[in-house]
């Protein structure tokens, strides 16, 4: 028969290379990518309910709050594409009320993938970070530049990629990452995230084969 369909959470501070390792993970696996920033995003872009809530706190670096993104989530998650294909969860959970929202939906995963970078490189990959807004495609400057003049051209930059919002986004990224990562101690891995991307795709990957086994 089929295997299950694989539920992956990946996690790790801003600008660790969540989005870069999920482009991969999907490829291979063929999940749901959920990315709440890029959910989030999108409903600001649009206008709606949930993005008029939640414009004030990503404009200026904050979690918006739990009772925003919560229910997003759990809707998504219920989708039949899910379902089917299974997902990978990126940027949710990130506090512990989210994290025990999802266990008492009764929604488990196979691996909880944190990627550990440490603060000082964070800074340099957030102010260097470009987005193509035709492909999605994520780019950096420095380390990761496109070869093609028209999408160099294109490329976008958020708004909360700045020096100074990356300080608020940090902490309360310190403020709640043990208390998420406590909630899956008995499926987390814990991958080195400042190896090239290529080598942290392999790792992630290793680590997905050996949680679907
Ligand atoms: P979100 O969009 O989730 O932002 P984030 O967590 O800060 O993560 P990033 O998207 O910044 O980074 P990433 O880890 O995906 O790194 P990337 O691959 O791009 O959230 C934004 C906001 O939305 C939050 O501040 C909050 O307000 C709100 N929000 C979202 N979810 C929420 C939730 N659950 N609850 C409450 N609020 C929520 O890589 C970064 C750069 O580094 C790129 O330029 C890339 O090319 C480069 N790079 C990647 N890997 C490598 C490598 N191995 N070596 C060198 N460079 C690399």
């Amino acid at each position: 028969g089929r295997k299950a369909a694989p539920r992956l959470i990946i996690a790790g501070a801003p600008a660790s290379g969540k989005g870069t390792q999920c482009e991969s993970i999907k490829a291979k696996y063929g999940v749901v990518h959920l990315s709440t920033g890029d959910m989030l995003r999108a409903a600001v872009s649009a206008g709606t309910d949930v993005g008029m809530r939640a414009k004030e706190y990503m404009d200026s670096g904050r979690l918006v709050p739990d009772e925003v993104i919560i229910g997003v989530v759990k809707e998504r998650l219920n989708s039949p594409d899910c379902a089917e294909s299974g997902w990978l969860l990126d940027g949710f959970p990130r506090t512990l009320e989210q994290a025990n929202a999802l266990a008492e939906a009764g929604v488990s995963a196979d691996c909880f993938i944190f990627l550990n970078v440490p603060d000082e490189i964070l800074v340099e990959r957030v102010v260097g970070r470009r987005t193509d807004p035709v492909t999605g495609k994520i780019y950096h400057m420095t380390f990761s530049p496109p070869d093609d003049e028209e999408i160099l051209k294109r490329l976008e930059q958020r708004s909360d990629d700045t020096e100074e919002k990356v300080k608020v986004r940090l902490g309360q990224f310190h403020a709640n990452v043990e208390a998420v990562r406590g909630s899956y101690t008995d499926i987390a891995v814990e991958v080195d995230g400042t190896q090239r991307p290529e080598e942290v795709s392999a790792m992630i990957m290793k680590t997905i084969d050996a949680a679907l086994t």
